[in-house]
């Protein structure tokens, strides 16, 4: 039964996580494309915290099959979510925001606010993945030292990135919306594409 639930999940976010079929152009605007992408996080991080519940859980509340199955879901989804956060990242701090910057400055306001918070974001879940091998591989007992090391700072990353992308949906992204012009917008998504080309040629 847990082994289905994982393939079930994995299914669903690798699915969301494929390239779309089309590309995204130019005159889609560049938050089409950054929503796109929060949806398929906002996925990921259902998950995440689907698996952290679980094994929050009292012992006596959860089975060994279905820790490891949590476990193996938890490492794998952290993964996916650090590959997709750093790129969504840059695209934010070196395609969007500087062009937005030039009508609602970039100090002392929204802008200000979404770098600190991916700075912020990125500290939590850099301390986070590296506590979570070493929990994975564990067959010890879940108890509450590691609820407090390793799960509750799991559930306040998740909590923290669903606010921050709420925030750039509501806020951010729709002063975008009507601040931008077409021909910055177009070179805003075009600045995004590069950066996308940039990291996959870093790959290979
Ligand atoms: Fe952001
Ligand atoms: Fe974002």
């Amino acid at each position: 039964m847990f082994q289905c639930v994982w393939s079930d999940a994995r299914r669903e976010w690798m699915e969301e996580s494929k390239p779309k079929s089309h590309r995204i152009e130019e005159s889609d605007g560049p938050t089409h494309l950054l929503k796109e992408e929060h949806r398929a996080t906002l996925l990921k991080l259902e998950l995440i915290e689907r698996s952290l519940s679980y094994l929050r859980k009292p012992a006596e509340e959860t089975l060994p099959e279905g820790v490891a199955v949590n476990k193996a879901l938890l490492r794998d989804l952290a993964v996916a979510l650090e590959k997709e956060i750093g790129p969504h990242f840059r695209k934010e701090e070196e395609a969007l925001f500087p062009v937005l910057a030039e009508y609602i400055g970039k100090e002392y306001g929204p802008i200000e606010v979404m770098v600190r918070e991916h700075e912020k974001i990125r500290a939590a879940f850099f301390t986070w993945k590296k506590a979570l091998p070493s929990f994975c591989r564990s067959i010890a007992p879940i108890d509450e030292g590691i609820r407090k090391a390793v799960l509750d700072p799991g559930l306040r990353i998740v909590h923290l990135i669903r606010l921050h992308i709420n925030k750039e949906n509501q806020v951010l992204f729709k002063l975008s919306e009507s601040s931008l012009t077409d021909e910055e917008k177009k070179k805003v998504t075009a600045r995004m594409h590069s950066i996308t080309d940039a990291l996959r040629g870093e790959e290979c």
